[in-house]
């Protein structure tokens, strides 16, 4: 190789990655959060009351708005995601986790293409809502407007619902879009309000994996929101009605799912205000209770996820746990003093803080 050969070919590499840059655009990078339901579970599809956190696992998407398809890769998943931005019918895309991708094209129907990376500390199908982290994230570097938030969560919930065929409510999406960092989330899911709740430095969320796979998810979700419509024939919106109310309900099975969401209704407003109070004491009881509610009357746990809350309510530092998200598997989570589950085995846990919401970087000349 001569003397001259090495910046010769360095000008030549320069010119090479411009022309590249140029003929592909700038680089955009999108990162959405998970998020945690510190309580108000299966309140969400009728417009009742929730109180999430966005969490620090978020998941990452980068790279280039280009051509007619969507071409994401993830280093989690053997094939990448190809959708061309004319998709049909997200259900019947390969692989599953193309769905998603999928559902948020056939939803913003962007003009332009995209190819890059996805990567994601969420950990994923256990109930931390990875899949609307993704949701929320495609949407953003495929163009989706990041400033109008409720919009944005909107917008990842149809695709959600396009994807899996689950009725789902907003909750997943609007928390990962409007997380706030030190704070949960107190959102009405009928007035699509958001209010900041300060999560006091005193005290620690920590998530623990069941280890159970969520089985059944889809068909008893859409069986649960079923009821709950069957409730609403009879007593009315259950977001206006009060606990007690239920007992007009002849049905014992949809009378219990009505009990289930009046009172954790009650229970999320209880929390709100005992958490701004900083009594966490009072916000783990209502923890206890609302797990309760969703074994007896809502019948979404299992007997791991009873016996894992069970556990962790029982232990030293520990003011009260539920198992949290859709339930059928997946997650709990535990209000506590801060490092009383730093030791917790054998299942996989996560402490984790409450975070700021999506948000998208560039068009930047990458
Ligand atoms: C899933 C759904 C949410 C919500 C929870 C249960 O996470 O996606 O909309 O209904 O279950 O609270």
């Amino acid at each position: 190789m001569s003397d001259r050969a090495v910046p010769g070919d360095d000008r030549a590499d320069d010119r090479r990655a411009r022309e590249a840059v140029a003929a592909t655009g700038p680089t955009v990078r999108a990162m959405a959060p998970g998020r945690v339901n510190l309580i108000g579970d299966h309140t969400d599809h009728t417009g009742g009351l929730v109180l999430p956190m966005a969490i620090d696992l978020a998941t990452t998407v980068t790279g280039v708005r280009t051509g007619n398809r969507v071409v994401l890769r993830s280093a989690d998943e053997p094939e990448p995601a190809v959708v061309p931005l004319d998709v049909g019918d997200p259900t019947r895309v390969s692989p599953p986790w193309a769905r998603y991708v999928a559902g948020v094209v056939a939803e913003l129907r962007p003009t332009e293409g995209f190819e890059g990376t996805v990567s994601t500390t969420v950990p994923i199908g256990a109930g931390l809502s990875s899949s609307a982290a993704l949701e929320v994230a495609v949407a953003l570097v495929l163009g989706a407007d990041g400033a109008d938030v409720l919009a944005l969560a909107q917008l990842g919930r149809r695709a959600e619902q396009r994807a899996s065929g689950v009725p789902c409510g907003i909750m997943d999406q609007l928390a990962s879009v409007a997380g706030r960092d030190g704070h949960a989330l107190l959102i009405d899911c009928h007035a699509l309000t958001v209010a900041p709740v300060a999560l006091p430095d005193d005290v620690e969320v920590v998530v623990v994996d069941s280890g159970e796979a969520r089985a059944l998810s889809g068909s008893a979700y859409a069986e649960r929101v079923a009821q709950c419509a069957l409730a609403e024939a009879v007593i009315g919106p259950l977001r206006l009605a009060a606990p007690g109310a239920e007992v007009a309900i002849d049905d014992t099975v949809v009378r219990a799912r009505a009990r289930h969401v009046l009172t954790e209704n009650a229970r999320v407003r209880l929390a709100a205000e005992a958490l701004a109070a900083r009594d966490p004491a009072m916000v783990g009881a209502a923890m206890a209770q609302s797990h309760a509610s969703l074994r007896d009357d809502f019948a979404v746990s299992t007997a791991v996820l009873d016996t894992l809350v069970g556990r962790l309510g029982a232990a030293p530092g520990v003011y009260g746990a539920r198992l949290t998200g859709a339930g059928f598997g997946g997650c709990a989570v535990a209000l506590c003093t801060p490092g009383a589950l730093d030791r917790w085995g054998p299942e996989r846990s996560w402490r984790v803080r409450p975070s700021p919401g999506a948000r998208v970087e560039g068009p930047a000349r990458g």
